[in-house]
């Protein structure tokens, strides 16, 4: 069997930093993405483990870097067999006094990022009629947050798209599901203090915030050709946060 490949978005640090040493390890070439500094500790990690990789600059919301990213990829490994839509952006604030810029631009990079990748990925899935496409959601999609309405707008539409894909690709071989973080330690949530995540711990059934790995096994867990039969579902890792 050929060697798998997957494409990670935004993957120089945090969940998909994460996602791709995963890959890594079970033996994918992997993508990485990154868009302004090329992320040198995980180059390095991947050197050190001899991995498969290319890392690839582009902006997921603009639509010829999303083109640019999926052609690398297949003229370095030849397909893609895995897409995993990680790259996501938060631009907080109380709905009163958000800007349309920034509810436009969250909808943008997560939302419209996600299908760019997609319909430029589905092309070569479909040829081969097998792909697996992981968007990652987030809890705050299903349950609505204050303070988010253009994030949790971008990741509910997610789960709508992930719907639909799953749906129209079906009968080529290709699964379309998403993963619904909770709360996860990276960059991200730096910004909460120490107070707020507390109160955010004392929230969740399993009483803590989640790791990068939490998040990492579910995807690779439905990225496994195993997986076949699991399609437009959406997979909440969030200690028990959403139900
Ligand atoms: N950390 C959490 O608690 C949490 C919870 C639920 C969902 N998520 C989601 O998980 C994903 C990863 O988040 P994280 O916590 O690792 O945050 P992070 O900020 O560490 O990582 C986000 C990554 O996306 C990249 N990115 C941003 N805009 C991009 C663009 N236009 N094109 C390509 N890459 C871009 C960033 O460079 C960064 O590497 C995001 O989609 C986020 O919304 C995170």
């Amino acid at each position: 069997m050929d060697k798998m490949t997957a494409i990670i978005t935004g993957s120089g640090r945090g969940i998909g930093a994460e996602c791709v040493l995963a890959f890594a390890k079970e033996g994918y070439n992997v993508v990485v993405n990154y868009t302004s500094r090329e992320p040198l500790e995980l180059v390095e990690k991947l050197d050190s483990m001899g991995a498969s990789y290319i890392a690839v600059k582009g902006d997921v919301s603009v639509e010829e870097d999303a083109k640019a990213i999926v052609k690398k990829a297949i003229e370095a490994f030849g397909t893609v067999s895995v897409l995993v839509n990680n790259a996501g952006i938060a631009k907080d604030g109380l709905l009163l006094r958000m800007k349309t810029e920034d509810f436009r631009k969250v909808l943008d990079v997560n939302l419209t990022g996600t299908f760019n990748m997609i319909r430029e990925v589905s092309g070569t899935m479909v040829k081969k009629r097998y792909g697996r496409i992981i968007n990652i959601s987030s809890v705050v999609g299903i349950m609505g947050n204050a303070g988010q309405a253009n994030y949790a707008s971008s990741k509910a539409g997610v789960i709508g798209l992930t719907k639909s894909v799953a749906r129209e690709l079906a009968r080529r071989g290709i699964t379309c599901n998403a993963v619904a973080p909770g709360y996860v330690s990276t960059d991200m949530t730096g910004v909460l203090t120490d107070e707020q995540k507390a109160a955010i711990s004392e929230s969740i059934p399993l009483k803590e915030l989640g790791k990068t790995e939490d998040i990492a096994n579910a995807v690779l867990f439905l990225a496994k050709r195993e997986s076949s039969y699991i399609t437009g579902q959406v997979l909440a890792v969030d200690g028990g946060m959403s139900m």
